[in-house]
This record gives C-alpha cells, structure tokens and sequence, in this order.
C-alpha cells in the first residue's frame, strides 16, 4: 500500500496535527504524521508524554477510510498497535518487550512505549469516522537530563538501529495486521507477550479497590481477572502489577 508520511522536526503533538488536518482537509487513509520531538507530547488520562529531540519515535497513524466502520473495529485497535509495535521492535532490534494491558509496552520492567487512540466517533449510529492511533517509543537515552524524574518507570529499547527502521517495521506490522492477520492470531500474540496474566494485580473499579489474578484477555481485548470470589472484565483503566 501506497501510503503518505508527513515528517516534523518538532510539533506540538503527532495527535493534534492529526486532527488539524483531519478538520482542513482531505486526508488519505493510513496517513502517517512523525516528529523527531513533540513539545507537547500527550499521554492517556491527560498526562503529557516526554519527547524530547532525536532519542525516541513519536507518530500518529490516521484511520480514515471512505466508508466509516463500525465501533466494533475501534475494540481491537489498541491491541493491533500494541502488537504492531512489539512486533515492529522485534523485528528491527531483536529485542522482545512485554504488553502491559492495555496497551503499554514493557522491557526490563520499564515502560518503553505508549499508545493513545483518539476517535472521532458518532456514538448514535455507533459509527466510527476517523481513528487517531499515537505512538510514542523511547528508543535510547536523550543526552539530556529530561527523564530524570520518570527514571524508575521510563526505560528505553536501547538500540543501535536507526528510528526510521524501527517506525517502517511497525507500519509494516499494523497494515499486514489490520487487513490480512484475523483477530484470534493477533489476540494469541498478545496474550503470549502479556505482562499481566498469571501476575497478582490491583486496580479499581467504580470507587472500589481490587486484588485479583490477571487470567485472560477476551476477544475484544478485555481483561479477565480472578478475585477468588468473583471474576471480573475489565474494559478499559490501569492495572498495577503487585511485587513490581
Ligand atoms: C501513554 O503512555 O499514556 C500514551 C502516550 C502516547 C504518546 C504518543 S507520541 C505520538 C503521539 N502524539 C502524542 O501527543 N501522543 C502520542
């Protein structure tokens, strides 16, 4: 597939340029924005996303096909990114990080990257007509001081090989599992590479604190959890990974 990628020095955010341009104008299907550093990366539940020049990937893939899907492919898309993205990391590095639910990538225990899908949606018609899909990598170290703070929990792939061979094996990665893998093989592959289940977790859920065993991921990219008593789908939120 032919596809457009748009190349930053700097931005205020993948994400936001995504939606400026999906706002002003025609915007192909599978456009891809990069950035060697964002000043104002985001994360999920209004975080911001360190993304400082030249040490990591940050990118947003814009979903945006003629005719507008169906909510029910927005479920999996968090899970194909983060697939694409270990298996694009595999493939270009040799290394091997974990999933974390939902979406959270993993290697030594720290976090090396994140995924933040945005959605222009109308929830009437439960049609979907653009997806937003945000990816941020630490790929090595930045020479300056700017993951002081976050050193416990930011790790980084470490690598020699270059960022734009990391970014095209895991475009390769999400196209070939968006329109050619079927969603049991790419579930399977995420719940071999999960961090989460048979692990001891503690999350919350409606005001409520929980301790219970991550058991499974369902086809929708849920998770199931074991309290002992009860067993519970978690759809969406954090989990914490007891004894981490
Ligand atoms: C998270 O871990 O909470 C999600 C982080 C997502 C960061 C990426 S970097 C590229 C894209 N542009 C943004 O502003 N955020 C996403």
């Amino acid at each position: 597939k032919d596809i457009d990628i748009i190349v930053f020095d700097e931005i205020d955010s993948t994400n936001t340029e995504a939606k400026r341009r999906l706002y002003s104008r025609e915007v192909k299907d599978f456009t891809v924005i990069v950035s060697d550093m964002q000043r104002g990366g985001r994360g999920r539940t209004g975080k911001t996303f360190k993304s400082p020049k030249g040490s990591g990937v940050y990118f947003s893939i814009i979903l945006h096909p003629k005719e507008f899907f169906d909510f029910s492919f927005f479920d999996l898309i968090t899970v194909k990114a983060a697939v694409s993205v270990l298996q694009g990391i595999k493939e270009s590095t040799g290394k091997e990080p974990q999933i974390k639910w939902v979406n959270d990538l993993f290697l030594k225990g720290k976090k090396i990257c994140g995924i933040l899908s945005e959605l222009d949606a109308d929830f009437e018609s439960r049609s979907v007509k653009s997806v937003i899909v945000g990816i941020g990598i630490n790929v090595n170290k930045p020479e300056d001081d700017s993951f002081k703070e976050l050193k416990d929990i930011a790790g980084y792939i470490e690598t020699d090989t270059i960022r734009n061979e990391i970014l095209s094996s895991i475009l390769n990665a999400f196209y070939e599992n968006n329109y050619r893998k079927k969603d049991h093989e790419i579930i399977d592959y995420y719940k071999k590479h999960s961090l989460v289940i048979g692990r001891e977790l503690s999350f919350e859920l409606n005001g409520k604190k929980y301790s219970a065993k991550g058991i499974d991921i369902n086809e929708k990219g849920n998770l199931i959890v074991d309290t002992g008593e009860e067993k519970i789908t978690l759809s969406s939120g954090e989990v914490s990974i007891k004894g981490d």
